[in-house]
């Protein structure tokens, strides 16, 4: 398996925190937010690992993360000229993947606990064969891809919902095989005029093929000021505790 980190986007919810950073290079407790999902790789045993970016600040993500010899992965990186959405961004992965499953993270996404879990049940339960997806109870899932679900399965998965028809968040981690990139090919942007993961996603549950785990440990996407704070809060209580830091009033 190979992996993916998304990290483009423009972070406009964050200004000025991002006005000239990238919002994934803003630290997370003692880290870098990329940090996260790089970690996520290394427990999931995949060495080799994409990260897509946008041009603008493609030049501070390699001077952060060169070659990936210090996480002990190997790096490659892709531009997304423009943010056209998720699934726009994960097209530019298609070489990259060859015939080879992958592990996509949001850049902007912060795991408790890495998703190791997540990828041994995609080997297992479903023998590395079609799409596999994270779900968290949230107490706001407007906000995100929500999914419907009855007794063992998600039915349907809608993208920013008025009217939720669960509690259920569709968090930024996603396991695919190759043929994802023909599914990318096949879906058309959606009203905000972005290429959604959850279109893809809804391709695969047409398909059968898609199942999921619930996320293990707590999950935070950073993308507002109040979950930012709540993941750097988090982030730090746990390095304090690694250091036998006494934490700070
Ligand atoms: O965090 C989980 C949520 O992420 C899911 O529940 C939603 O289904 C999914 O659409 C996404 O929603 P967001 O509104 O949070 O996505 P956002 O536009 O903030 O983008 C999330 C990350 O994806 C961001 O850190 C960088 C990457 N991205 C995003 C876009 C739009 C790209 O690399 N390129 C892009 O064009």
């Amino acid at each position: 398996m190979r992996g993916v980190i998304l990290a483009g986007g423009k972070g406009t919810r964050l200004y000025p925190l991002t006005k000239s950073l990238n919002k994934h290079l803003l630290p997370v407790g003692p880290e870098p937010m990329i940090y996260n999902p790089i970690h996520n790789m290394q427990a999931s045993g995949i060495k080799d690992v994409l990260i897509v970016t946008s041009t603008e600040h493609m030049g501070d993500m390699v001077n952060l993360l060169g070659s990936g010899s210090d996480f002990g992965l190997r790096f490659a990186y892709k531009v997304q000229d423009e943010a056209y959405g998720i699934a726009d961004a994960l097209r530019l992965a298609r070489e990259f993947a060859g015939e080879e499953n992958i592990l996509v993270v949001l850049g902007d996404n912060v795991f408790e606990k890495p998703v190791d879990y997540f990828v041994k049940n995609y080997e297992t339960a479903q023998k590395g064969k079609g799409a596999r997806v994270l779900l968290v109870k949230v107490s706001d899932p407007q906000r995100f891809g929500v999914a419907a679900l009855d007794e063992h399965k998600v039915v349907e998965i809608q993208e920013k919902p008025e009217n939720p028809k669960s509690d259920y968040a569709v968090v930024g981690a996603y396991i695919y095989d190759k043929r994802v990139f023909d599914i990318i090919d096949h879906i058309k942007p959606s009203t905000r005029g972005e290429y959604e993961i959850t279109s893809v996603n809804n391709r695969y549950i047409e398909l059968g093929e898609l199942q999921y785990d619930f996320v293990q440990g707590r999950w935070m996407d950073t993308g507002t000021f109040e979950s930012y704070y709540v993941a750097n809060k988090i982030m730090y209580e746990h390095y304090f505790k690694k250091m036998g830091i006494e934490k700070p009033e």
